[in-house]
């Protein structure tokens, strides 16, 4: 009977490929499929493992000797470059995820207050630190409360579309305008209040008129409003007198000229000694009877005055700024000096 026989040329021959084989594999998954085929359950290897048992056992050992040397190269080689491959791809992560935390950090960009709201800020602070409320009203205002309350007929030339811009808002098309002046807040607030009241309106008001150093189609103004028993003329000068020496400091000169506005009367306006000449800073006046009645008050019982000052010239004024443009245009090399 012939003996059973190991043919270990085929384990060999595994042992003499291994180390190119598994230096070429590139990544981990691959070096897993290739330690399967290698030494996995149907390799060579295996298969040889299985078939010393059927030999006599005086070549057991020696066949058994070979197998386990080949085996245990292989082995070490395939864990060598696990390890490797491991330390790679543990390299790519680190690198991909990496922070320098030697780098100073990304701040973030931070805004600030443009120069008129800060300064209409200024302006709103003085009037509170006398006691005036604050509000603030649509842009989008009607017909009416732009005008109408305020004494000024439909005859009115500031009604005239030269000087307004009117919207195209749903089947009332012509009532509807973007208000002109602060102004129509003094009618809303007093439908809303009954007197006293004493409230200052800052918002944006609009005009047709084309940018220049001067005008802008939009700008800024603050509204005042004082309305109670016994108000007077002189309670308007001492207020708006009060405001300028807070604004432009304790030596400011101020002047009143006569105006004309339809809703006060008698009308003036303040002008403010600045950079060696006359500034003319705001309208005002004595709040008109007319307009009391449109809103419900008495004015047998009340009087009071109003005022309406330019934002944005006050702060060109603050800040040296002679062209207005400088201020609007969102130019963040001027913005920035204003923070
Ligand atoms: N609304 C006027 C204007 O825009 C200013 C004003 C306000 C005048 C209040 C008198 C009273 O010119």
């Amino acid at each position: 009977m012939s003996e059973p026989h190991l043919d270990l040329s085929e384990v060999i021959a595994v042992g003499q490929s291994a180390g190119e084989e598994i230096a070429a594999a590139g990544t981990l998954e691959e070096l897993t499929a290739l330690r399967e085929r290698l030494i996995g359950r149907d390799s060579a290897i295996a298969r040889a493992r299985r078939g010393l048992g059927d030999l006599p056992a005086d070549q057991r050992p020696a066949a058994g000797k070979t197998i386990s040397a080949v085996a245990d190269a292989v082995t070490v080689q395939l864990e060598e470059r696990r390890t490797e491959l491991a330390a790679q791809a543990e390299l790519a992560t680190l690198r991909r995820d990496a922070t320098d935390v030697s780098l100073p950090g990304r701040r973030p960009e931070r805004g600030s207050f443009h120069a008129i709201n800060q300064v209409m800020d200024e302006m709103i602070d003085i009037f509170v630190s006398i006691g005036y409320a604050v509000a603030d009203g649509p842009e989008a205002e009607t017909e009416f409360y732009n005008f109408t309350a305020l004494n000024m007929p439909p005859t009115h030339p500031a009604r005239l579309e030269t000087d307004t811009l009117y919207l195209e808002y749903g089947d009332r098309a012509e009532e509807i305008l973007l208000r002109t002046h602060t102004s129509p807040m003094q009618a809303r607030y007093m439908e809303e209040h009954d007197p006293p009241v004493h409230v200052v309106v800052p918002g944006r008001v609009f005009r047709r008129d084309p940018l220049d150093a001067t005008h802008s189609p939009v700008f800024h103004q603050m509204e005042g409003l004082a309305v109670a028993e016994g108000v007077t003329f002189a309670d308007l000068k001492g207020t708006l007198f009060y405001f300028a020496k807070e604004f432009f400091g304790p030596a400011t000169k101020v002047k009143f000229l006569p105006d004309y506005f339809p809703f006060t009367e008698p009308s003036a306006q303040m002008l403010v000694w600045t950079n060696d000449r006359w500034l003319e800073l705001l309208g005002c006046g004595m709040v008109n009877p007319a307009v009391f009645e449109h809103v419900g008050y008495d004015p047998d019982i009340v009087t009071g005055f109003a005022f309406g000052m330019g934002a944005d010239r006050m702060a060109m004024v603050r800040h040296g700024v002679d062209n207005l443009r400088l201020l609007l245009e969102p130019d963040v090399r001027v913005l920035r000096q204003f923070r």
